[in-house]
């Protein structure tokens, strides 16, 4: 119950969508090549919620999470590629000030754990069951 499909062919590198799952938005993003390459070249030791970005995205293209602030429950910005993103190129969190990275990991300001990925899977190269 409660899944949701998600045609991803329109998403063009660069571009995030967001859809709904459950009631909860699930941000989407086409990664380029440069945000796949910082997501993978953290040490993860040196992180509050240590995940590798291989553990998180199931291809390194494309970053599923939950788009939901794990400190207070804000919607952060970086959907738009006008938004800020903050200082790791992933999302910023207006509320209190967490940043995030290109995969979703917390990286500074108050938010305890990275960006939740749902489970999903991949039905073809370019579309994804969420739930
Ligand atoms: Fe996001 Fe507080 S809710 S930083």
């Amino acid at each position: 119950l409660a899944s949701t499909d998600v045609d991803l062919a329109p998403v063009q590198v660069g571009q995030s969508i967001t859809v709904t799952w459950r009631g909860k938005p699930v941000f989407i993003r086409h990664r380029t090549a440069e945000e796949i390459k910082s997501a993978a070249d953290v040490n993860v030791g040196e992180l509050r919620d240590p995940q590798t970005d291989a553990s998180r995205a199931k291809k390194p293209e494309w970053l599923v999470v939950v788009g939901i602030c794990t400190h207070l429950g804000c919607i952060p910005l970086g959907q738009k590629n006008s938004d800020p993103r903050g200082e790791y190129g992933g999302w910023f969190c207006p509320c209190h000030g967490s940043v995030y990275d290109t995969s979703g990991r917390i990286r500074k300001g108050p938010a305890p754990r990275n960006l939740e990925v749902p489970s999903y899977a991949f039905k073809t190269d370019t579309s994804i069951r969420i739930g």
